[in-house]
C-alpha cells in the first residue's frame, strides 16, 4: 500500500480529503498529516486512529509515495520540486503548476490518459473548471463546442476555512445587531451580498479565477484555442459552486440528444424535468456534477446554442475526490514512482 502524506491536512479541503479517503477505502500505508507550525501537534482522526499533525519538512516527506498538497501556491512551489526529485508524486490542488507543460491537469473522467506523461507532479483543476470540463467533454461526442460563456456562483468554502469564519462572523453580527467586523478575506462584506470578484484582477480586467476557467478548460480538453469567457461571482453559500453555462456548437444540436449524452456520462446527474433543478445543497456531500435547466440559447442561430445550470461540491469533486481519483488511476495504471507502488 502506498505511503501517503497530506500537506494542508488541517484545511477545509484536507478535512474533507480524510473523510473521502475513508469512504472510498483508499489504500494507505504510512500516513503523514502535515501543515504549518501553527497546527503542528493538533490531532486528526483517520479510520478511528488519532494522528498528530506535523510541520511539513523534507524529513516528513521522505518515505511518501504520494503527497497530496492542499495548502498554498507557495507551499506547492516549495515542496513540489523536492517531492519530484525524491521519486514520489505530488498531486496538487492548487494553481501553482496547472499550466506547466510538464504537469498533467486531470479530471479522470475526461483525460486520465494524460497521467501517462507525468514527471512527478500532477495538478487538479480549479473547482469551477472541473464540472465545466466534464460537461463539455460529454457533449463533444455530439458536436464540438466553438464558444463557451460561463457565470459562476461560488460558495465561501472555496476560499478556505478563514472565509467560512468571515461569513459566519458577519452573519452573527447582523443577527445580533452588532458592528460587522472589517472583512479580511474578501474585499467587501460577503454576508447578504454577492461579489463579482473571485481572486485578484489580472489581464484584460478579468480575475485570475476567470482566466483559470478559460486556460484550464482548454488544457484539459486539448482545445487550446476554444473561446471561453467567464464571470466568477462569490455568493454567501457554504458549500457547492453553481454555474450557468452557454455553449455554441459547430453544428445544430438536438436538445434530447444532449440530454441523453449528459445522462449517460459518468460523474453527471441531470434533472429529468426542465422545471426541476439542483442547488448547492443538492451537490453538498456527494461527488456528482448536477445539471438542470437545459434549454436552447435562443441568441444562437440554427439550433447551435444551449444553456444549462450546473452545481458541484467544490470541496469534494472540486478538490479532494478528484485528487483521490487521480491517485486511484495512478495505482491502476502502475504509474507511481515510489518504493511501495
Ligand atoms: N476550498 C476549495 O473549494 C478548493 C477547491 C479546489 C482547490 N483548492 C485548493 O486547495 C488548497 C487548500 O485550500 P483550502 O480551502 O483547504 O484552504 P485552507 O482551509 O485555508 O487550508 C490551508 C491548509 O494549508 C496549510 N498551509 C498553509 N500554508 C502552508 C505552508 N506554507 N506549508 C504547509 N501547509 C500550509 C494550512 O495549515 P495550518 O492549519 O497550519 O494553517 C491548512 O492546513 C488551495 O491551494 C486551494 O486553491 C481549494
Amino acid at each position: 500500500m502506498p505511503n501517503i502524506a497530506i500537506i494542508g491536512a488541517t484545511g477545509a479541503v484536507g478535512d474533507v480529503f480524510l473523510r473521502v479517503a475513508e469512504e472510498r477505502n483508499f489504500p494507505v500505508g504510512d500516513l503523514k498529516l502535515l501543515a504549518t507550525a501553527r497546527s503542528a501537534g493538533k490531532t486528526l482522526k483517520f479510520k478511528n486512529k488519532n494522528i498528530i499533525v506535523e510541520e511539513v519538512s523534507k524529513a516528513s516527506l521522505e518515505n511518501s509515495d504520494i503527497v497530496f498538497c492542499s495548502a498554498t501556491s507557495e507551499a506547492s512551489k516549495e515542496w513540489g520540486p523536492l517531492i519530484r526529485e525524491m521519486g514520489s508524486v505530488m498531486i496538487d490542488d492548487g494553481s501553482a503548476f496547472r499550466m506547466d507543460r510538464t504537469v498533467p491537469l486531470v479530471v479522470p473522467e475526461v483525460n486520465a490518459a494524460d497521467l501517462s506523461w507525468h514527471e512527478g507532479i500532477i495538478s487538479i483543476p480549479n473547482c469551477t473548471t472541473t464540472p465545466l470540463a466534464l460537461a463539455l467533454h460529454s457533449m463533444r461526442s455530439i458536436s464540438e463546442p466553438i464558444k463557451v460563456t460561463a457565470s459562476t456562483y461560488q460558495a465561501v468554502t472555496g476560499s478556505g476555512t478563514a472565509a467560512v469564519l468571515e461569513l459566519t462572523g458577519q452573519l452573527e453580527a447582523l443577527t445580533q445587531e452588532k458592528v460587522i467586523p472589517q472583512p479580511t478575506v474578501y474585499p467587501q462584506q460577503i454576508a447578504m451580498n454577492v461579489l463579482p470578484q473571485v481572486d485578484e484582477f489580472d489581464e484584460g480586467n478579468y480575475t485570475k479565477e476567470e482566466l483559470k476557467m478559460r486556460n484550464e478548460t482548454r488544457k484539459i480538453l486539448h482545445l487550446p484555442d476554444l473561446p471561453i469567457t467567464a464571470t466568477c461571482v462569490r455568493v454567501p453559500t457554504m458549500i457547492g459552486h453553481a454555474e450557468t453555462i452557454h455553449v455554441e456548437f459547430q453544428e445544430s444540436v438536438d436538445l434530447q440528444e444532449i440530454f441523453s449524452t449528459l445522462s449517460r456520462q459518468e460523474g453527471i446527474s441531470i434533472s429529468e424535468s426542465p422545471h426541476e433543478y439542483p442547488t448547492p445543497l443538492t451537490a453538498e456531500g456527494n461527488d456528482l456534477t448536477h445539471i438542470g435547466r437545459l434549454r436552447r440559447d435562443e441568441t444562437v442561430e440554427d439550433n447551435k446554442g444551449i444553456v444549462f445550470w450546473c452545481v458541484s461540491d467544490n470541496l469534494r469533486k472540486g478538490a479532494a475526490t478528484n485528487a483521490l481519483q487521480i491517485a486511484e488511476e495512478l495505482l491502476k495504471r502502475n504509474l507511481l514512482r515510489g518504493n511501495n507502488a
